[in-house]
C-alpha cells in the first residue's frame, strides 16, 4: 500500500541554509586534478557551498528550521516531532534533531535523526506525513541538513568533485481547507549493494584507530560507475511502478523532483519516462550533491519563485547509500 489512508497532511512553510562560501570548479582542479570542463560534463556541477570551520551539520538545521517555522507562522512551541535527516551529523549522539530542539526552545517536541543516505529527505518526509496522518502529531519539522564536505577526502577526486554542504526544512501540518496533501509514498532498499557508498571507520566495524586513519577510512568510499549503473537500472522502473501503485500515470505529475546527484542521471532517468525536462527541477548546478537535503533546497527554491500551482501534483524521489530509494507525491 502506498497510499496515505488517514489525515491529510500538507506542507505549511520552507526554509534553507547555506554556507556563504562557494567552491568552483576552478578551485578544485587547484586542489586535485581535475578541471571545469571534466566536472560539468560528466555531473553537471558548476560550484558547490562548503560550511566553513565554525559550522556545522545542527548549525545549518536550526537556521533552515527558523527559516521553515517562520514561513509557516509557527512558533518553536507548535513543534510536536522533529526529525533531521542527515548523514554529516555534528557527532553520532547526541543528534542533530536534540541539538536544534534544545537551541529553537521546542520544549513540547520530540527529536530524532534519520539516516538513510541521500534518500534521507524522503524517508523522512514520510514519516513526518505517517506520524501526523495517524493523529499522532500535529505539526512536525523535517530538516535534512549536511556538512559532507567534512567527511569528504579532498585528495580523491572521485568523491571530492560531487557533493556540497547545507540545509533544507520542510514544516509538516494537518490539511485545513484549500491546503495541499501528500498522496502517497514508496520507500525501498536494496543491501546487497551496501559497499557502493560507505563512511567505513570510526564507529563498531573498524573502531578508530592510527590504522584507520592512515588508510583514510574515515572519508567516503563510492563506487561511482555501479552508483550510476544502479540508477539507471533501478530508478526508472521503480517510479513507473510506484506512479501506478498511487493510482497514476507519469504523465500526472506536474514537477519531479529528483536527488540532485548528478545532471546526467537525472536527464537519462527523465528520456527513459519520457518526461519533458521542462517538468524536472535541477539546481545542481549550483550546489553539488548536498545529500539528504538536496530535495528540500530545491523546494524552497521553487516555492519561493512561485512556479508550483495550486492542484499541481509534485514527486519528490531519490538513492543514496544503502542502496536505498524511494519516492513520496505531493498535490499542492
Ligand atoms: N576529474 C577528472 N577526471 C576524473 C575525475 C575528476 N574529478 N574523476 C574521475 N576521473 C577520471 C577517472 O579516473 C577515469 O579516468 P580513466 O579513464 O583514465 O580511468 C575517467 O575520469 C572516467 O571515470 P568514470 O568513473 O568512468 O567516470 P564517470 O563518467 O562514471 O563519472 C561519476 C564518474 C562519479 C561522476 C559518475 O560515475 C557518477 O556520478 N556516479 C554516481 C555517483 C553518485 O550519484 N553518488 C552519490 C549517490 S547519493
Amino acid at each position: 500500500m502506498t497510499l496515505f489512508q488517514g489525515i491529510p497532511v500538507c506542507i505549511k512553510g520552507t526554509g534553507i541554509a547555506l554556507p556563504e562560501r562557494i567552491m568552483t570548479n576552478d578551485d578544485l582542479s587547484r586542489m586535485v586534478e581535475t578541471n571545469d570542463q571534466w566536472i560539468r560534463e560528466r555531473t553537471g556541477i558548476a560550484e558547490r557551498r562548503i560550511a566553513s570551520p565554525d559550522e556545522r551539520t545542527s548549525v545549518f538545521a536550526e537556521r533552515a528550521a527558523r527559516s521553515a517555522l517562520h514561513d509557516a507562522g509557527m512558533t518553536p512551541d507548535d513543534v510536536d516531532m522533529i526529525i533531521v535527516a542527515t548523514n554529516s551529523p555534528d557527532m553520532l549522539f547526541p543528534g542533530v534533531a536534540p541539538t536544534i530542539q534544545g537551541a529553537l526552545g521546542a520544549t513540547r517536541a520530540g527529536a530524532f535523526d534519520l539516516q538513510s543516505g541521500c534518500t534521507g529527505g524522503v524517508y523522512a518526509l514520510t514519516v513526518g506525513v505517517s506520524g501526523i496522518s495517524c493523529g499522532l502529531w500535529e505539526n512536525v519539522l523535517v530538516v535534512g541538513s549536511e556538512t559532507i564536505s567534512r567527511l569528504v577526502d579532498w585528495t580523491d577526486r572521485n568523491t571530492c568533485v560531487l557533493f556540497g554542504d547545507g540545509a533544507g526544512a520542510v514544516v509538516l501540518s494537518r490539511s485545513r481547507v484549500g491546503d495541499g496533501r501528500f498522496l502517497s509514498a514508496e520507500l525501498r532498499s536494496d543491501g546487497t549493494k551496501s559497499d557502493y557508498l560507505t563512511l567505513p571507520a570510526g564507529l563498531a566495524l573498524h573502531p578508530a584507530s592510527h590504522e584507520t586513519v592512515d588508510k583514510r577510512m574515515h572519508y567516503v568510499t563510492m563506487k561511482g560507475n555501479d552508483v550510476f549503473k544502479f540508477v539507471n537500472r533501478v530508478i526508472p522502473v521503480f517510479l513507473e511502478e510506484y506512479c501506478e501503485s498511487s493510482g497514476l500515470v507519469l504523465d500526472d505529475i506536474d514537477w519531479w523532483f529528483f536527488h540532485q546527484a548528478n545532471r546526467r542521471i537525472i536527464e537519462r532517468t527523465a528520456a527513459r519516462l519520457g518526461i519533458p525536462i521542462e517538468k524536472v527541477v535541477i539546481n545542481i548546478e549550483h550546489y553539488g550533491n548536498t545529500s539528504a537535503a538536496s530535495l528540500f533546497i530545491a523546494l524552497n527554491e521553487f516555492l519561493e519563485e512561485k512556479r508550483l500551482q495550486k492542484a499541481q501534483k509534485v514527486l519528490f524521489t531519490a538513492f543514496g547509500a544503502g542502496m536505498t530509494y524511494g519516492g513520496i507525491i505531493y498535490e499542492a
